[in-house]
C-alpha cells in the first residue's frame, strides 16, 4: 500500500466523522478549561482538526468575545464546550446561536432533552458524552447528533471505565450517530484501531497541551514533558461519606494537601464542629481556581495539573500541525505495514 492509498483508506475510515465536523481529519481537540482558548482552538482547526473552545465557568459575555476572537484567527469550523451545570447554561447556548457556532459539546453530566433541543433550535449540532451504551442510545433518541465516549485514562474529570472497554462496549452497537473516542490517545495507531472498531473519529486533549500555540504557562508544559503515565493519577477520596468527583491530574504537593484537607474536615464533622454539608462544601472548594493557577500562573506545586495518562507520550513542545501530521503518519504507516505483511 502506497502512502496515497494508506491516506485514502484513512479518509474512508473517518469519512463520517469528517463530514460531521466539516474537517479534513476527524481529530477533535478536546476542550480543556483555560487551555483551549482562541489560540489553541484556531491552531487545531487551521491544521485540519476540529478545535473546541472551553467555556468552563465563563460568563456569557466572555464566551461571546472568545468565539469572535477565535473566528478572527480561523475561517475553519470549531466547536464550543459548555458545562451542563453552568448556572447560565441557557444564556450560553443563546450566545452560541447569536455567534452562529456550528457544534456545541455539552460536558459535565447528561444533558436534558430540552438542552439538546435548545442547541439544535439555534442551528448548531449537539454533542454529548455517553458513559454507557444505554445512555448513548438515550441521548441519540433525545436528539444528540453525535457522542463522545471518554475513558478513565483521560485528563480532567473522569469516569470509571477504560477507553478500550468503553469502545468495545459501545462502538460496534451504537451506529445511530457518529461516536468520537477520547482518553489515552497519543499515537496514530491507536486512532486507527478505534476507527476500525467503528469510531467516527477521536478526541484528544493531553497531547495538545505542549503545542507551541498553546498559551499554557511554561511551567505547566514542563511538568507535562517531564511526567510519565503513572504520574497522572485520579484524585483520592478517603471517606465514602464525603464523595470526591474523580479528576485525573499530575500528582503534586496540592494532591497531598487535598488528602490532608479531607482528613481535617472529616475530623471536624466527626467532632460536631461542622455539619456534613459544610464539610462537603469545604472539600469541594479545595480545588476552586486551581486549574487556572497551574495553567495561567504556572503554580505547578499547588495548582491542579489536570493531565491524562497519555502525558507519558508528550516529550517536547511542537506546533499543532506537526502533532497532527505525526498522528496521521503513524496511522498511515500502520495501514501500509499491515498491507505489506498481508501481501507476503
Ligand atoms: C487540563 C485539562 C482540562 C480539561 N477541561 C475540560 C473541560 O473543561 N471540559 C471537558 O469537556 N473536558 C475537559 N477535559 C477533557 C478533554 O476535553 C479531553 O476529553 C481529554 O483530555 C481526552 O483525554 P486525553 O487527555 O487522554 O487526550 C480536560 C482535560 C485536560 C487535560
Amino acid at each position: 500500500m502506497t502512502e496515497t492509498t494508506a491516506r485514502a483508506r484513512l479518509d474512508q475510515l473517518w469519512a463520517r466523522g469528517c463530514a460531521f465536523l466539516g474537517t479534513r481529519t476527524a481529530v477533535m481537540g478536546g476542550a480543556m478549561s483555560w487551555v483551549s482558548e482562541r489560540h489553541l482552538v484556531a491552531a487545531i482547526s487551521n491544521a485540519g482538526g476540529f478545535g473546541v473552545l472551553a467555556c468552563g465557568s465563563m460568563p456569557p459575555d466572555a464566551l461571546a468575545a472568545e468565539i469572535a476572537a477565535t473566528r478572527a484567527l480561523t475561517d475553519k469550523p470549531f466547536g464550543v464546550n459548555l458545562i451542563n451545570m453552568h448556572p447560565e447554561l441557557h444564556r450560553l447556548i443563546d450566545v452560541c446561536r447569536e455567534q452562529a457556532v456550528g457544534h456545541v459539546v455539552i460536558a459535565g453530566g447528561l444533558p436534558s432533552g430540552a438542552t439538546l433541543t435548545r442547541i439544535k433550535d439555534g442551528g448548531a449540532k449537539a454533542m454529548a458524552f455517553a458513559p454507557t451504551l444505554a445512555s448513548g442510545r438515550r441521548l441519540a433518541r433525545l436528539g444528540a447528533d453525535a457522542l463522545v465516549i471518554e475513558g478513565t485514562e483521560a485528563g480532567g474529570h473522569i469516569g470509571p471505565v477504560s477507553t478500550t472497554v468503553l469502545a468495545q462496549e459501545i462502538l460496534p452497537d451504537l451506529r445511530e450517530v457518529p461516536v468520537f473516542v477520547a482518553g489515552g490517545i497519543g499515537r496514530g495507531e491507536a486512532i486507527l484501531s478505534y476507527l476500525e472498531l467503528g469510531a467516527a473519529g477521536v478526541q484528544i486533549g493531553t497531547r495538545f497541551v505542549c503545542s507551541t500555540e498553546c498559551i499554557a504557562h511554561p511551567n505547566f508544559k514542563k511538568a507535562f514533558i517531564r511526567a510519565s503515565a503513572r504520574d497522572a493519577q485520579a484524585s483520592v477520596q478517603i471517606d465514602p461519606r464525603f464523595p470526591v468527583i474523580p479528576v485525573r491530574a499530575l500528582a503534586n504537593a496540592g494532591s497531598k494537601a487535598f488528602l490532608d484537607r479531607q482528613r481535617a474536615v472529616i475530623a471536624k464533622v466527626d467532632a460536631g464542629e461542622l455539619t456534613r454539608d459544610e464539610g462537603l462544601l469545604e472539600i469541594e472548594h479545595f480545588w476552586a481556581g486551581a486549574l487556572r493557577r497551574a495553567v495561567i500562573d504556572g503554580d505547578v506545586e499547588f495548582g491542579s495539573l489536570m493531565a491524562g495518562q497519555s502525558v507519558g507520550l508528550v516529550t517536547r513542545e511542537q506546533p499543532v500541525a506537526d502533532i497532527l501530521a505525526e498522528l496521521i503518519a503513524q496511522a498511515e504507516t500502520a495501514l501500509a505495514v499491515r498491507h505489506r505483511v498481508g501481501a507476503v
